[in-house]
């Protein structure tokens, strides 16, 4: 790994055993874009990474009649000098100009990474897992510069960029648009990936052809959404699973984002992402300095599943910071489909103690222990407990889940308001929201103004005193609506561009005091689900609740397109009561568990009401979860079969030594007189014999190109005449000489 500089044409190359990222300054003095791909000759000099002689209606600078930047590859092209197409930033001067030109100044290279002040990034463990460069460019005429920053990874094939833009001028700017990276593709023939849904579907993966036009996906929710995630795959066309090259890129952030490929009729193809321009304004006076927030972007040569392990190691060792880094994490029994919020002490402390006798290890208290919380037109805002239903508090009710050898955690919705609240009647001005206008409600809620930091200290203030006076391991941080009316009352005009991207910042500040004063605390992010799931919270969060529908065959197809962006350890998953809640589905509680242990596992049901059948089966759950969670949730993921386009799905997850593996097949509907499927399975040892189930013997060469068959004599997978059934084949390496 390194950054070597090739003076002769000032060319910088970042690389790593398997990548390469190349920009240069051209004789324009500004950034262009040479190669980004799988490794090359760190020495070579790459002459110009424009090779097209420019063309009848391209613009040039007059200095330079060979050089236009509609056809150059940009690394963050600005507005009104030839590129025509969308810019990476965009800046309004005092008289009125948006026209800008960043030329270089200067770079500086530096071991190791710095943190981006108030935002969530990736960081080094130690300096020497990655270099950082910083070029330094300036527009003098407007008194702006900007800093592109780089940052390669040792050991993974993976890029970090993002840029500060500073007002080092005497005039006020605004910046209407700020991206944090911009790549300039030299071909278009490339499909790319999203991840889209709405509640209770999360992060269904789309794939699209971008060769011409415009495609793009954003949020304006105010977060990043369960419509589409802030996470992207760009890839050629025939890039499956197993072979081909892709790009992912995983934006560090929780607010509204944009990311969008761009192909021009040249052929070639621009890729941008970062805060969603739309309804953002950034006042920069004298001296101010603005940060983006950062992109992740990995590479592969070798397929999605390739893509995904890479983008799973880096989360998980680079972004999560918690004293659960990289450990198993506890199983939990959580009481929402059990209660909702209608609960006492002891009807708690009778879920709980059934949890023990099943083996979980930590209790989670969900909504409705606060305020007047009874249903959810009240109470949001109001963190103190509420005696009628919890007499001797959180922190009575927290020792008695602790002596039954539980650890015990709460459910929180820190950013929101019910009208019927104490907070909002001492503090109406605290929502966003217009009062001239009407106020629209979310599951009867508004949103309190977290871009102000009175609101943040309040509610840190009231959550501190419950959390620091009793013993709480666990808590979940919901988020139950969007932002509608984005205004913060009492601010000036000039400022309320910047509230959707301060209601942010706000978060993630009370998440950073939270975190600091209780850093033991396992943090789980939630949004009615997954829709605020993203490589931003994760950074304050290590697990998510992954959606709200717990229906184990819907499941499999929001974790398999979750899988793609996320680590498996991140997913919050529980087996629920069947038939389901959100589905009204009926499924067999081994299918549910089959599902739930590729995530971070726990239950969301009242185990009490289960037949002892049933309840024994929990038991074996959680002893075999107890044995295999470090291969579940920190193993090797494979995806198998897509359960899109399947009548089966499959995936499976290998321990890092390769001698553990355990593969997971699912069918949906029953089919009479079945023919024979074949699974191959992937990143076992080839030359390793393994046990399947404890039964059979195998080669790791056999099982991954000729596979596991559906007809094996002893293990037909789908006897059972059920729909929505499942197999699990537990394969443990048989240690020869
Ligand atoms: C959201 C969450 C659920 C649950 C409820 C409580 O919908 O996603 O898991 O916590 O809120 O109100």
């Amino acid at each position: 790994m390194g950054i070597k500089i090739i003076e002769e044409n000032k060319q910088f190359h970042l690389f790593n055993s398997k990548i390469s990222y190349v920009l240069k300054v051209n004789s324009e003095n500004e950034i262009e874009q040479l190669y980004f791909g799988n490794y090359i000759n760190v020495e070579q000099v790459i002459e110009n990474g424009q090779t097209m002689g420019i063309r009848p209606l391209c613009c040039n600078l007059k200095e330079d009649e060979n050089f236009t930047k509609e056809l150059a590859l940009l690394e963050y092209p600005s507005f009104g000098s030839g590129d025509f197409k969308y810019p990476a930033y965009e800046i309004l001067q005092e008289n009125g100009s948006r026209i800008s030109n960043l030329k270089y100044v200067s770079n500086s290279i530096y071991k190791g990474k710095k943190d981006i002040p108030g935002l969530p990034a990736s960081y080094v463990n130690a300096d020497s897992e990655a270099d950082t460069l910083e070029i330094v460019c300036e527009d003098k005429a407007v008194g702006l510069e900007v800093t592109l920053y780089y940052t390669i990874w040792e050991d993974y094939p993976v890029v970090c960029r993002h840029a500060r833009l500073k007002n080092i001028g005497n005039q006020k700017i605004e910046i209407e648009r700020a991206l944090s990276c911009n790549i300039d593709f030299p071909d278009n023939e490339y499909n790319w990936m999203h991840f889209e849904g709405a509640w209770g579907r999360e992060r269904y993966p789309v794939e699209r052809d971008v060769s011409t036009g415009i495609t793009a996906i954003e949020s304006m929710r105010g977060h990043s959404s369960a419509n589409y995630n802030p996470f992207v795959i760009i890839k050629r066309k025939n890039t499956d699973e197993k072979n081909g090259e892709a790009f992912g890129v995983n934006l560090v952030y929780s607010g509204n984002f944009i990311a969008q490929c761009q192909a021009d009729p040249y052929g070639k193809l621009r890729f941008s992402m970062g805060i969603n321009p739309q309804w953002f304004k950034w006042e920069l006076n004298a001296n101010d300095i603005f940060d983006t927030p950062e992109v992740v972007i990995s590479h592969t040569a070798c397929g999605l599943n390739d893509l995904s392990n890479t983008i799973h190691r880096f989360m998980n060792n680079q972004m999560v910071r918690s004293t659960y880094k990289n450990k198993p994490r506890p199983i939990l029994l959580n009481n929402w489909e059990a209660t909702e919020m209608d609960f006492t002490e002891e009807s708690i402390l009778k879920i709980a103690k059934k949890g023990k006798e099943a083996g979980v290890e930590l209790f989670v208290l969900d909504d409705g222990w606060f305020g007047k919380r009874n249903n959810d037109y009240a109470g949001l805002g109001d963190w103190f407990v509420n005696t009628n239903k919890l007499p001797e508090g959180i922190k009575g009710l927290s020792e008695k889940i602790n002596d039954m050898g539980l650890k015990f955690g709460i459910w929180i919705e820190p950013e929101m308001v019910n009208e019927d609240s104490d907070l909002y009647r001492a503090h109406p001005d605290w929502i966003l929201g217009d009062p001239n206008q009407p106020n629209t409600l979310g599951r009867h809620q508004m949103v309190l103004d977290y871009s102000k930091k009175e609101v943040v200290d309040n509610i840190f203030q009231q959550l501190y005193a419950i959390i620091v006076n009793a013993n709480i391991s666990y808590i979940k941080w919901d988020m139950n609506r969007s932002i509608t009316e984005c205004y913060s009352i009492g601010k000036e005009a000039s400022q309320q561009g910047k509230i959707y991207h301060k209601y942010i910042l706000g978060v993630y500040d009370l998440y950073e005091r939270l975190r600091t004063a209780f850093p033991d605390i396992l943090f789980e992010s939630c949004a009615s689900g997954g829709a605020r799931f993203d490589a931003g919270m994760l950074y304050y969060a290590p697990q998510a609740w992954c959606s709200d529908d717990t229906d184990a065959v819907e499941r499999i197809k929001i974790q398999y397109g979750t899988s793609y962006g996320y680590p498996i350890s991140m997913v919050g998953s529980h087996v629920s009561a069947s038939p389901n809640q959100q589905t009204g589905r009926n499924t067999d509680i081994r299918t549910r568990a089959n599902v739930a242990y590729y995530g971070t596992f726990g239950y969301e049901l009242d185990l009490n009401e289960l037949s002892e059948e049933e309840f024994s089966e929990v038991k074996r759950q959680i002893e075999f979860m107890k044995e295999y969670r470090e291969v579940f949730q920190y193993g090797r993921y494979y995806r198998l079969r897509s359960p899109f386009e399947n009548n089966t799905a499959a995936w499976m997850v290998v321990s890092e030594d390769k001698n553990t593996a355990i593969v997971s097949v699912f069918k949906k509907y029953k089919t009479p007189n079945m023919g024979l499927e074949r699974i191959k399975l992937q990143g076992l040892d080839a030359a390793k014999q393994y046990l399947v189930n404890d039964k059979r013997k195998a080669y790791g060469d056999y099982l991954m190109e000729y596979g596991v068959a559906s007809m094996d004599s002893d293990e037909l997978w789908f006897e059972s005449d059920e729909d929505f059934s499942s197999k699990l084949y537990v394969l443990k390496a048989h240690v020869t000489k």
